[in-house]
């Protein structure tokens, strides 16, 4: 057996399709990329067309199938939508990648329903949404990849967490639920947790030197995260060769949670 098929038979994920919430920026976008180069046809699913449209061109121009659904998560009609629209394009998924969320940071004091509402909409009500509808279908079938972007603030308070904390702690107790309840049927639910990543999301923090400095040094590694760091880790949770990993938090934060 050649390294080749070794590492396909491990990894490889021809065959399976999969959607990613958030697919069109930062983590989200590099997952989706990550999994369609691994072999998945990849539906993408975030408001914006115009990231939508760009994200799907660039890997169907590297010869991948990929695909976009615009939908709003945070209403229910929105995600049931996006779910039907997006399942109707190469069937059912076999992976679900939950990567879409929202972080508003207003101080806990000031922090309104409305902020408190949107928050839990998408970072975790969507969510569970989408592993109520595919779920059981991945549980029938024998085979699924359930996999939530959380925060270090589903762990620790970190520049005003208020409700995207809470929210973020309640993904992970999902992620446990889910893994409970469908891994003796092959579905595994984990969750990838980031800890400073350059991305969109954090424009305000990001656009700051001497707070990025600061927070590179908070890491082992040396430096804060890229999208990119999210392929390998990613690809493994959605892949065959994670079959006996459920229920589990990974944290892909070059060191900052333990330093
Ligand atoms: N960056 C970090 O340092 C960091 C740290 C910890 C955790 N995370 C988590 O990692 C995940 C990805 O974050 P990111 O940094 O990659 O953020 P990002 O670049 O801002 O991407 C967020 C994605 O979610 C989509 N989205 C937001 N609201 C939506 C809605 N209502 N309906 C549908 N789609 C929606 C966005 O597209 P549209 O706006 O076009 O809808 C976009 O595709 C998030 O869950 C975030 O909480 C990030």
């Amino acid at each position: 057996m050649t390294s080749v098929t070794y590492l396909s038979e491990l990894f490889s994920l021809d065959g399976r399709v999969a959607l990613v919430t958030g697919g069109s920026s930062g983590i989200g976008r590099a997952v989706a990329g990550a999994l369609a180069r691994a072999g998945a046809r990849v539906v993408i699913v975030a408001r914006g067309e115009t990231e939508l449209a760009a994200t799907v061109a660039e890997l169907t121009a590297e010869g991948r199938e990929a695909a976009w659904v615009s939908a709003d998560l945070s209403a229910r009609e929105g995600v049931r939508a996006a779910a039907e629209a997006a399942a109707a394009v190469f069937g059912e998924p076999d992976i679900l990648v939950n990567s879409a969320g929202i972080n508003l940071r207003p101080p806990l004091g000031e922090l309104g329903e409305d902020v408190w509402d949107t928050t839990m909409a998408v970072n975790l009500e969507a969510p569970f949404l989408l592993g109520q509808r595919f779920g059981p279908g991945m549980a029938a079938r024998g085979f699924g990849r359930i996999i939530h972007i959380t925060s270090q603030q589903a762990h620790r308070a970190f520049v005003q967490s208020g409700a995207y904390g809470v929210s973020k702690g309640a993904l992970e107790s999902l992620a446990r639920s889910q893994a409970e309840a469908w891994s003796p049927h092959g579905v595994t639910c984990n969750t990838l947790v980031p800890g400073f990543v350059m991305t969109p999301l954090n424009q305000r923090l990001s656009s700051d030197p001497d707070r990025v400095a600061a927070l590179a040094a908070r890491t082992m590694v040396g430096r804060n995260g890229l999208a990119e760091d999210f392929a390998g880790a990613a690809v493994f949770l959605a892949s065959g060769a994670s079959a006996y990993v459920t229920g589990q938090s990974l944290f892909v934060d070059g060191g900052f949670s333990t330093h």
